[in-house]
Formats: structure tokens, C-alpha cells, sequence
């Protein structure tokens, strides 16, 4: 058959389909989204299917520009971090509200379980939020989460709802060797329920007992780790994620001054050695830290643990210094600090 009998019998039947309605259409479709629409496309070509699909589509915009209902979703890291900061978002919002400027950018250059950024970007609170942290298997998950396909998040969930929390499953998943990121990511949260404190650095031992006895699953929700991960995609669009040094993070927005902020670093100065074994990397040039900070034009909030050293860089740098209590897991009062850079005066 001729090139031009294929095509006059292409045209006559494209005319008889027109004549009853059906016309060809030009779609752009992002690649993650080439699944749902050749679910949908052998719907189109049926007038009798229009209602349906029309409902389809109001139920989908509906929930497309739903706002987060953010109370609902009150812990929203995947992790439990040693050092973690959810205590402190009430401060935190306080703080952002008493700035003179509306945070362009949220930067928390350590950022481990991240909770303080992910509830400035869930809440709105900067135009865009920043997470930086060097530790692979944390990064692994924020990669993920952050800057991974819709088909890695899907992924990372069905391997969570489908995990059986044994002590066999748990062997094999940690000493597995993980050789893509999503993998790790996953080996990453299980490794962050299963061990003691949620502690990710070598030599962390395997809670075999739990709480109230229930062993390894005492820490393990994956409907709920699966309802933070899907709550975290709806703010995705104002969260970057970088594996940096946080020291090259600072460097690079120094000059910015509609930044603010967030620094919570491992804290082994004054001779404290906790963070040593809470982290793969507790080292941090701490008086480097504040000089660094200082230099930036943007506003900023430390956390520090309350030692004589801390009290010395913040009398140094002129900084101003809270007291605030808190309880540890002994139901001990402790007090950290919040250091913030004192008011320019006016010029
Ligand atoms: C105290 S924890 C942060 C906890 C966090 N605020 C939270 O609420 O989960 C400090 C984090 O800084 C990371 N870290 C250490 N040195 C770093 C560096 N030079 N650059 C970036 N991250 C670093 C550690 O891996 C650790 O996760």
C-alpha cells in the first residue's frame, strides 16, 4: 500500500470520528505524570464518559490547592533526631515574628531531622527554606523527599507499608549494601526506629527491647511516616535540599540580608563529648561558627548547650543570650541557650 493511500484513509477516518465528536488533541506532560494520563486516555474518546471525568477533575483541583492543615500533621520529620529541635518551633515562630523583614530564605545549615525548616516552609513563614547537612544516610532521605522523583517518593513508601518490623528483616535490610540513594534512604529510617535514642552513628546498638516491651516495632508508625512524607510534598515547592559543608553554605548567602538563620550545631565544645557519639560528624570549629555568622548580613538564632565557652564567644561577639528550660529524657531540667545578634542601632 502507497505512503498516499495510508494517509487519505487516515484523513477519511479522522473526519468520521470528528463527525461524531471526537478530535485530536495536543498535550504537555511532565514524565512523572505519563502514568496517570495513559490510565485516563482511553477514557477521553467516550462523550458518555464526560460527566465522570469532569467530576474527576474538581475532586483533583480540590485537593491539588488544598492548604496543609498543619496542626493536624503537629511532627512532620521522618526522623527521631538526637539533639532535635521540635521543642523549640514555638520560639522559632516567635523569633521570625519579631524580625523587621519577611525571610526571603529560611537557611538551616545543620539540619539534621529538620523539623525547625520543615515548619517554617509547611507554615510559610519564608518564600523559601534551605536544609543543608553532610551526613550521607541523613542526606540520603532528604534527597529523596526533597529532590527525588514522584516514583522514588512512591518507592520509599510502599517499601515502608509493606516493611515487617522482625528482627531478621532489620538484619537484612541494615547489612544490605544500598547502591542507590532511595535505597539508603530507606535503610536510613529503618536504621533511625531500630536504634537506641535514634542514634545513626557507628556503634549505635539495636533497641531489642523497645518501649513498654514491645521490642523493635515500638518506634515503628508507617502510616504515619507515610502521611509526613506525603504532608512534606505539598510545601516540596518552597524546600531546597544541599549536602554541603555549612560552613560553605553561610559563605555563599553571607552578603544576603533578607535571610535568616537557623543554627543548631553538634555541640562538643567545653569538653562535652555527648555529641561525639550522637553523630557521624560532631566536629564543628565552634568560635569559626560565630565569626562566620557575625559576618553574615542576615538575622540569625543559635542553639547551644548552656557551657562557660558558649558564654565566652556570645560575650565576645556581643551577642544577646536567653536562658530557656527544658526537660531531658530523665525528666532532668536543663537549659539551652538561644543566641541571637543584638539590634543594630540606627545609623
Ligand atoms: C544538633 S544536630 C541538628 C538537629 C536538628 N536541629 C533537628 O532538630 O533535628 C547537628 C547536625 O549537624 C550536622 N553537621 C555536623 N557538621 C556539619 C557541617 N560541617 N555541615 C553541615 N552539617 C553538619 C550533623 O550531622 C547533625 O545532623
Amino acid at each position: 500500500m502507497s505512503d498516499n493511500t495510508v494517509a487519505t484513509r487516515q484523513r477519511k477516518r479522522l473526519r468520521r470520528m470528528a463527525a461524531q465528536g471526537v478530535t485530536r488533541s495536543t498535550v504537555i506532560v511532565h514524565t512523572d505524570c505519563r502514568p496517570a494520563l495513559d490510565a485516563l486516555r482511553p477514557h477521553f474518546a467516550h462523550a458518555q464518559n464526560a460527566p465522570i471525568l469532569n467530576t474527576l477533575v474538581a475532586l483533583v483541583e480540590k485537593e491539588i490547592t488544598k492548604p496543609v492543615n498543619v496542626a493536624q500533621v503537629k511532627q512532620l520529620s521522618l526522623f527521631r533526631y538526637p539533639g532535635g529541635k521540635t521543642w523549640l518551633v514555638p520560639e522559632i515562630r516567635k523569633w521570625l515574628n519579631t524580625l523587621p523583614y519577611r525571610p526571603q530564605r529560611f537557611v538551616e545549615p545543620f539540619a539534621g531531622g529538620g523539623i525547625v525548616g520543615l515548619t517554617a516552609a509547611a507554615e510559610n513563614l519564608a518564600d523559601q527554606v534551605v536544609l543543608s547537612e553532610i551526613d550521607d544516610a541523613v542526606a540520603s532521605v532528604w534527597h529523596t523527599l526533597l529532590n527525588g522523583s514522584a516514583a522514588d517518593v512512591d518507592w520509599l513508601c510502599q517499601q515502608i507499608l509493606d516493611f515487617d518490623m522482625t528482627l531478621p528483616n532489620v538484619s537484612a535490610i541494615l547489612t544490605a549494601s544500598a547502591d542507590t540513594v532511595t535505597k539508603r534512604a530507606f535503610q536510613t529510617i529503618i536504621r533511625n526506629r531500630v536504634q537506641r535514642g535514634g542514634i545513626l552513628a557507628p556503634g549505635a546498638s539495636i533497641m531489642k527491647e523497645g518501649e513498654n516491651g514491645k521490642g523493635l516495632k515500638s518506634r515503628w508508625y508507617p502510616e504515619t511516616l507515610v502521611r509526613r512524607i506525603m504532608a512534606i510534598q505539598h510545601f516540596r515547592h518552597r524546600l531546597i535540599f544541599r549536602q554541603e559543608d555549612a560552613f560553605a553554605i553561610i559563605q555563599e548567602w553571607t552578603d544576603d540580608p533578607h535571610i535568616a538563620w537557623f543554627i543548631d550545631p553538634p555541640y562538643t565544645a567545653g569538653g562535652k563529648k555527648a555529641g561525639k557519639r550522637l553523630y557521624t560528624h560532631p566536629s564543628v570549629n565552634h568560635p569559626r561558627l560565630f565569626e562566620s555568622i557575625m559576618l553574615a548580613q542576615g538575622e540569625c538564632l543559635m542553639t547551644y548547650d548552656d557551657a562557660p565557652e558558649v558564654h565566652a564567644l556570645v560575650q565576645k561577639h556581643g551577642m544577646r543570650v536567653e536562658r530557656v528550660p527544658m526537660k531531658n529524657t530523665h525528666h532532668n531540667i536543663l537549659y539551652e541557650l538561644l543566641i541571637t545578634k543584638a539590634p543594630r542601632r540606627a545609623e
